[in-house]
């Protein structure tokens, strides 16, 4: 460890050689993308597991968050860490696949401060909030990404996606929900506006990687949101083939921005919005799908093997249509996913 700089730590990453430096207390991953290096990560939460690797030499931190079943004791004893929820105790020699970007675009993952210029609800427990940054020209982000903000009540962060296709100097718009008890949303969906915000990005994978092909986006409750921002990036420039959004909610009244979609669909007849209700009471018109989103999926689309899809939602929409996007003959490589 260099004498002069006692709050930084050397890792080098291996088999590259290549050497960053990561402040004490910043995660791995945070120190590997603010160093502009492409590696695999998903949640950056310490639940996906995407970002495991392993610890050749040095002391580190694994924090409390990560569970036994994001990262088995076997593989803790082994040197495995997730780069995430990993801090440096020591300098350190970490194996690491850098990643190839394949399409992918990198911005730079900068701090931001920023006023909320709206909060309204669009459904009983999902809140429209809307950002303005004060950076002189704004953040640049690929539509699709997330931004982190900080939550003060518990010093520490939660990712939110940009509901919004990337235009400079437009607020942000993000879709946050309501969760009983949680810190993070309870914080977002208190804010009024001119409140200020602060936190960092963007970040992410989910972008818009091939528009030469049909295309299948579904999403469940505020997973609408990167989903809504591809689409309309989609749809902003030339688009040949046949796009398909599948989304799903409980009841009528846990939909939103309904217009919205069913506008884009008379504007561009390549364009089919299918929403579907899995809790809607007998009594109540309705005159749309019912039932699982994976179910519906099946029925409009039996074979998907030629398209790219990208989905986003709680686990369990991501495993349930991941599985039937399988059976209709996608590749994994071809499914693009943020799951929350
Ligand atoms: C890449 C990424 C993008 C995201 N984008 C969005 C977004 O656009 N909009 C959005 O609303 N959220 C989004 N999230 C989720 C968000 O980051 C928080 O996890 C969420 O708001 C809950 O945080 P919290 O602090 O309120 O709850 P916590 O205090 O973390 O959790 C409180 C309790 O609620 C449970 N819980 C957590 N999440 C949920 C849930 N979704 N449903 C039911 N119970 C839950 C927890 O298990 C815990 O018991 C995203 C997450 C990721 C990883
Ligand atoms: S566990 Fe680290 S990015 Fe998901």
């Amino acid at each position: 460890m260099n004498d002069t700089k006692l709050d930084l730590y050397e890792v080098t990453l291996e088999p590259s050689g290549k050497q960053i430096q990561v402040k004490e207390g910043q995660t791995l991953l945070d120190g590997i993308i603010r160093n502009g290096l492409q590696v695999s990560y998903g949640c950056r939460h310490g639940n996906c597991a995407l970002c495991k690797a392993k610890v050749l030499d040095g002391e580190y931190e694994i924090m409390d968050r990560v569970t036994d079943y994001s990262l088995l004791s076997f593989e803790r004893d082994e040197g495995y860490v997730l780069l995430c929820s990993t801090v440096p105790e020591s300098d350190l020699i970490v194996e690491i696949e850098e990643e190839e970007s394949e399409g992918l675009e990198f911005h730079p993952v900068l701090d931001f401060e920023a006023t909320i210029v709206n909060n309204e609800r669009l459904t009983k427990d999902i809140h429209l909030i809307q950002v303005e940054m004060r950076q002189q020209n704004g953040i640049r982000y690929s539509s699709g990404q997330f931004f982190e903000f900080d939550i003060p009540e518990i010093e520490q962060t939660r990712a939110y996606s940009m509901a919004n296709r990337y235009v400079e100097k437009q607020p942000l718009d993000f879709h946050v929900k309501r969760i009983e008890n949680g810190a993070g949303s309870n914080y977002m969906c208190d804010l009024q506006p001119g409140a200020t915000v602060t936190g960092s990005g963007p970040y992410g994978k989910m972008q818009l990687i091939n528009r030469e092909k049909d295309l299948i986006f579904i999403a469940g409750g505020s997973g609408m949101a990167p989903i809504k921002a591809l689409v309309e990036e989609l749809f902003n420039g030339q688009y040949q083939h046949q796009a398909w959004f599948f989304y799903g909610a409980r009841t009528k009244d846990d939909l939103f921005l309904t217009e919205q979609w069913t506008r884009l669909e008379k504007d561009y007849p390549n364009f089919h919005f299918v929403p579907a209700l899995s809790d809607q009471p007998n009594d109540e018109e309705w005159l749309g799908e019912t039932g699982y989103i994976a179910n519906v999926v099946e029925k409009y689309l039996s074979d998907v093997s030629q398209m790219d899809a990208y989905l986003c939602g709680p686990p369990i929409l991501i495993e349930t249509v991941t599985n039937t996007l399988y059976k209709g003959g996608l590749r994994r490589s071809n499914i693009f996913s943020d799951e929350f």
